[in-house]
C-alpha cells in the first residue's frame, strides 16, 4: 500500500487523461481475489506505456503474432499493444475487478478500456482480457509475444514456462518471444534451454511519466524460443540481472 501511494500509482496517468481510459491505481496482492489466495501473486502496479512501446519496438517482427499479457490488470499494456500490428491482443488476470475495467461487454462497464479503444481506434486490433489464474490458462496457438510486468514469483513463472514448452513441443505454438519488464525472476527463464536471450535493456520513463511509477526506468529482458529462433540477438543480451527488493537492475 505504502509503495503504491508513494510511487504515484494512484495518480491519474497521462495515458488515461489523453484517452479517457482507467488504468491507474494500485491493488495489494491480498486484495486481488477473494477465493484464490496465493502468496506468489504480485500487487497490481502499472507499467509505463513508453517502456512497453520501446520493448515491442525492439522485436524483429510483430505481424502474425498474438500479444498476451500474463497479469494484464486493467489492460494498460494491452492498450499500447494495439498500436502495433498484432494478430490478436489478449490478456488474463486473476482479478475479476481489474479485468472488468480492461474489458467491455454488452451489459456492463460502458466505459471499460477495450470499448473506449475500439471506439477511438476502430482500425486497430481489438484488445480483450479474461479472468484466469495463469495456472489454469490454455495458451493461444501460433506465434506468441508473452508480456510480463513482474506479475508473480518463481514457481508460477516455472508453471508458465512449462506450459509454453509443452505447446512448442506439440507444435501448437510455433515461436515465442517473452518480453519481461522488471524481470525479478529472470533466472527461471535463463535456466531453461528451450529459451534464449534476445535483448536486455534499461529504458527510461518518458518525461511525462516521471512520478507515475516506483522508479524512473525499467529493465526489460526479452527471450525467444530456441524452436524457430530468429537470428540477430543484441550483443548485450546476456547482461546480468540483479535484484534489489522487488526491482530488477541490469549490470
Ligand atoms: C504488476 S501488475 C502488472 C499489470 C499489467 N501487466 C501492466 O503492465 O500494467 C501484475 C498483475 O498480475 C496479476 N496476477 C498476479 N498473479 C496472477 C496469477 N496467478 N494469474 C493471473 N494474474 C495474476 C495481478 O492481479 C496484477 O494485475
Amino acid at each position: 500500500m505504502i509503495k503504491g501511494v508513494y510511487s504515484g500509482c494512484y495518480r491519474q496517468h497521462p495515458i488515461d487523461r489523453i484517452l479517457g481510459t482507467d488504468t491507474s491505481g494500485f491493488v495489494d496482492s491480498d486484495r486481488l481475489t477473494n477465493d484464490q489466495p496465493c502468496d506468489e501473486n504480485n500487487a497490481y502496479m502499472v507499467c509505463q506505456p513508453s517502456i512497453v512501446r520501446r520493448a515491442l519496438e525492439s522485436l524483429p517482427v510483430i505481424e502474425g503474432y498474438t500479444f498476451l499479457d500474463l497479469g494484464c490488470g486493467k489492460g494498460r499494456a494491452l492498450i499500447v499493444a494495439t498500436e502495433f500490428p498484432f494478430s490478436a491482443v489478449l490478456g488474463c488476470d486473476i482479478s475479476r475487478g481489474l479485468v472488468a475495467s480492461a474489458n467491455a461487454n454488452a451489459n456492463a462497464n460502458a466505459n471499460a478500456n477495450a470499448r473506449i479503444l475500439a471506439t477511438r481506434f476502430p482500425d486497430r486490433t481489438k484488445m480483450r482480457a479474461l479472468v484466469s489464474d495463469v495456472r489454469e490458462l490454455i495458451f493461444p496457438t501460433g506465434k506468441l509475444v508473452i508480456f510480463l510486468y513482474n506479475p508473480f514469483g518463481q514457481s508460477l513463472m516455472s508453471d508458465v514456462l512449462s506450459g509454453l514448452l509443452n505447446g512448442l513441443e506439440v507444435d501448437a505454438i510455433e515461436h515465442v518471444f517473452i518480453v519481461y519488464c522488471n524481470p525479478v525472476v529472470a533466472d527461471a527463464v535463463d535456466a531453461i534451454p528451450g529459451f534464449r536471450r534476445w535483448s536486455a535493456d534499461t529504458y527510461e520513463y518518458a518525461p511525462n511519466e516521471l512520478n507515475f511509477g516506483p522508479t524512473a526506468s525499467d529493465a526489460v529482458v526479452v527471450w525467444q524460443s530456441v524452436k524457430n529462433a530468429i537470428p540477430g540477438e543484441s550483443a548485450a543480451c546476456r547482461r546480468q540481472v540483479n535484484i534489489e527488493g522487488s526491482t530488477a537492475y541490469l549490470d
